[in-house]
């Protein structure tokens, strides 16, 4: 048995990514450590998106490298590999920062772990450029890795791959390549093996999801709405999740199935970036804010309990005090149950990096603050609103504590439980008695006319 760890950053993708890499290598004796402490292989799953996650994997690789070392001194040996986004991005020049990595691999490459992995051990872990491979081969890679078996409650589900929307911020389209749809069959097994192996909610995960089309056992295009509504007829699945979308690929029958298919969840990440028309423009988003508002409205009439999450850029290059305003005013108009924020980071390559108009650091941090103030104030108003409400909560994982279990409700906010081991892995019902900045406490219905139940209820209320 050889000792394998895989470090996950970024996106889910990279998290279902990492996935398919321990399946790969599974049949070459790897099975997966939590730490890389002694292990004979260690792979991290990078991101670019901005220059501080790019970063933090050289001093990630200096910390591994010592522990390759003393394994060396001991008559033994570390593969170090890097993929993932910083990998494809780049290249070579991570040979030459960090000399000791044995295998750089793009994120459309990884069916060809075993043959790098071959290839480093004929000749001893030495690192120096021995193997990369950062192709983006005609075949889809899903077309060779092992079909995931998953395990979990709760399992991701990658559909669409790469985006051909060449936002002027972003790497994902250098670094994951042009837009990809799995087809539905594929889609489908691979769903179905992951229900029958215990999962109750999937997420379908796509750099745009919605932009998803692929092809139906027939030949025919299938769209996002119908590749939902085929997967729904699962018994065994009960939830349904999304992410991440585009607003401008918001069809209306998507908007529709909101209102219609049960097992979606009423909760979406639905990412615009900026409140300011002028900046949405210079970033290429190719709609106004009045577009999203109106797509918002329109989610909210089909699913009137539906809640929203989003991506914000604060000090865009040219970003001015008007349009960090427009933004601010978008999120108070639409009332956020989360989102996240970031502050422009200029990336190699991508046009707006080159822009004269960047803003300074301080004022980034200034916005930044204020835009984190406001969102976190309306995801505890969000919380709050629960108290004293039953809800549905999948238990996914342990908390914290002894006996704690923690899981997600509709609305993908983190719920506690005490003393609730039995529960694990279930789908329960869940009065909430405390709603928080960022997740809420609640205890477990067990039967809905219990006088306990009644108890708490009139206790929370
Ligand atoms: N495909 C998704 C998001 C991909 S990246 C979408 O279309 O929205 C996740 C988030 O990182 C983006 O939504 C954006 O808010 C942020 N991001 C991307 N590039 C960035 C950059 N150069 N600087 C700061 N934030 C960035
Ligand atoms: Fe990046 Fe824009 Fe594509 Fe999202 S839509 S992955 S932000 S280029
Ligand atoms: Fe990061 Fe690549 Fe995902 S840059 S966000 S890991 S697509």
């Amino acid at each position: 048995m050889k000792k394998l760890y895989i470090k996950s950053y970024g996106c889910q993708m990279n998290v279902y990514d990492s996935g398919r890499m321990a399946d790969v290598l599974a049949p070459l004796g790897f099975t997966q450590a939590e730490d890389y402490i002694d292990s004979d292989m260690v792979v991290l799953n990078t991101c670019h998106i901005r220059e501080k996650a790019s970063e933090k994997i050289y001093s990630e690789l200096g910390r591994i490298r010592q522990e390759k070392e003393r394994r060396k001194k001991l008559g033994g040996d570390m593969i170090i590999a890097v993929a993932g986004c910083v990998a494809q991005a780049e290249g070579h020049e991570i040979f030459s920062r960090a000399p000791f990595v044995d295998i750089v691999v793009g994120p459309q490459s990884y069916h060809r772990l075993p043959e790098l992995v071959a290839k480093v051990e004929s000749h001893g872990a030495r690192g120096n450029g021995l193997a990369i491979d950062l192709d983006f081969p005609e075949v889809s890679k899903f077309d060779l890795l092992p079909a995931p078996s998953g395990g979990g409650v709760s399992e991701f589900l990658s559909i669409q791959e790469g985006c051909d929307q060449f936002c002027t911020f972003c790497v994902v389209p250098y670094t994951r390549g042009a837009e990809y749809s799995r087809n539905v069959p594929e889609i489908y097994r691979e769903a179905l093996t992951l229900t029958q192996n215990g999962a109750i909610e999937l997420t379908l995960l796509g750099q745009n999801v919605n932009a998803y089309h692929g092809l139906g056992l027939d030949g025919e295009t299938i769209n996002l709405a119908k590749l939902i509504r085929h997967l729904a007829k699962i018994p065994a699945l009960k939830r349904i999740r999304y992410t991440t979308s585009h607003p401008l690929d918001m069809d209306d029958e998507l908007i529709a199935l909101h209102g219609t298919e049960e097992k979606l969840m009423p909760f979406l990440h639905l990412p615009v970036q900026s409140g300011s028309d002028a900046i949405l423009k210079a970033m290429n988003r190719k709609h106004d804010a009045d577009y999203y508002r109106k797509v918002i409205e329109k989610l909210r009439h089909a699913r009137p309990d539906i809640a929203f999450s989003s991506d914000f850029i604060v000090g865009f290059p040219g970003e001015t005090d008007e349009d960090f305003a427009a933004t601010m005013e978008l999120v108070r108009e639409i009332g956020y149950a989360q989102a996240y924020s970031f502050k422009y980071s200029p990336r190699p390559g991508t046009p707006a990096a080159d822009k004269e108009s960047q803003v300074p650091e301080a004022v980034k941090d200034e916005r930044l603050q204020q835009l984190q103030e406001l969102i976190s104030h309306q995801q505890r108003k969000f919380n709050e609103s629960f108290v004293g409400r039953e809800t549905e909560v999948l238990f996914d994982r342990k908390g914290k504590y002894e006996g704690q279990i923690m899981g997600r409700s509709p609305w993908m906010q983190s719920v506690h439980v005490k003393d609730g081991e039995a529960y694990a892995g279930r789908l329960m019902p869940v009065v909430i008695t405390e709603g928080r900045g960022s997740s809420l406490a609640g205890e477990i219905v067990e039967f809905a006319s219990d006088t306990r139940y009644n108890t708490l209820m009139r206790n929370t209320k």
